[in-house]
């Protein structure tokens, strides 16, 4: 047999190994009693791109079409998480993003390549896409991070156009919020936030972005976890790639991502890796203010093309596209089952 078909093998083995423990650990955890996924661990072929939430499925398109065209990878996520940034109906992503409490758009993003590097803007107004700005400081300043008017600077600088990010729409829900002005995010709407799109290019090598207009109703100038690498986003060429959605005070917290590459790195299976930090997550947060309002969502892929995902609350997805199957959703299994 040859080692490809051996790993193959060994690696469905270990995934039905880890369903069974899956199955059992979550009929012995109450919580989980009535756990709405498996937990399967699934191999796939290279190339892989994984992205957060239902817009996933517009932007694993655009990459998908980049990458096949051959195109590199940090070009193929720009152009993918791109399609959301300019979508005025995503309400959690650049154009159309739902505002702070002073009604401005603010916008964060972040980008990562094979060779850890990286670039990431911040607290960024007026620009469209700011994932292309994050690669753009990647690829022409010494620096990794940019924020606010520096940040809008360098992007008018490079040619980017200064342009009003806040649509009729999202102006009247803003004004609508402030007739009681309670900061209290809807589960899964006004935190169903960030673009973040994850490759295992053909070569095998990984590569990630994340962009996000951050939670609605924000104090101005707050930043989240989306241009944090480390937080929002990590990968480790020789292990794997992670990356984060939800509330992002508490992935900034726990060095979420971060914290996930090290668990693959360790021998966890992507699904394995989210649940373990989810479940941390869940539990430093029991007491805190933030925990009525916390949802907090991974996903994360490996170097052999392993993928999975897992949140504290249900109704997290996200969109998978490979040569096997195409471009589909699949739901991550969570912490809590109830909605
Ligand atoms: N996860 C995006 C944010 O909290 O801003």
């Amino acid at each position: 047999m040859s080692s490809r078909r051996k790993f193959i093998k060994k690696a469905a083995l270990g995934s039905v190994a880890i369903s069974s423990l899956y199955t059992y650990a979550n009929k012995s955890n109450k919580e989980d009693a009535s756990t709405n996924d498996v937990l399967t661990t699934n191999i796939k072929k290279k190339p892989i791109i994984i992205s957060t939430w239902r817009h996933g499925l517009a932007a694993n398109e655009e990459a998908w079409k980049e990458l096949k065209n051959n195109k590199p990878a940090l070009d193929a996520i720009v152009s993918g998480v791109g399609i959301p940034e300019a979508d005025p109906n995503v309400r959690s992503v650049g154009y159309g993003g739902l505002p702070d409490r002073e009604g401005k758009v603010t916008l964060d993003a972040c980008i990562m390549d094979k060779n850890s590097d990286c670039g990431s803007v911040s607290f960024l107004q007026g620009i469209k896409h700011p994932i292309a700005v994050a690669k753009k400081v990647l690829e022409e300043t010494p620096h990794v991070m940019l924020t606010g008017k520096g940040a809008l600077q360098f992007a008018l600088e490079k040619g980017f156009k200064e342009e009003n990010l806040l649509t009729e729409k999202s102006k009247q829900s803003w004004i609508k919020w402030l007739e009681k002005s309670k900061y209290k995010p809807v589960i899964n709407i006004e935190n169903h936030d960030t673009i973040s799109m994850l490759v295992l290019d053909e070569d095998g090598n990984l590569y990630g972005g994340c962009t996000t207009s951050g939670a609605a109703w924000k104090l101005h100038g707050r930043v989240g976890d989306s241009p944090i690498i480390g937080a929002g986003l990590f990968l480790d060429n020789e292990v794997g790639a992670a990356a984060a959605t939800g509330l992002g005070e508490a992935v900034i917290r726990t060095a979420g991502s971060a914290m996930v590459v090290e668990l693959m790195r360790q021998g966890k299976s992507p699904t394995e890796a989210c649940k373990e930090i989810v479940e941390r997550i869940y539990k430093k947060h029991l007491n805190h203010k933030d925990m009525a309002y916390l949802q907090v969502g991974f996903i994360a892929v490996n170097k052999q093309g392993e993928y999975g995902g897992y949140s504290i609350r249900p109704g997290f997805n996200y969109a998978v596209y490979d040569d096997e199957k195409g471009n589909r959703m699949e739901k991550a299994a969570s912490k809590i089952v109830r909605k």
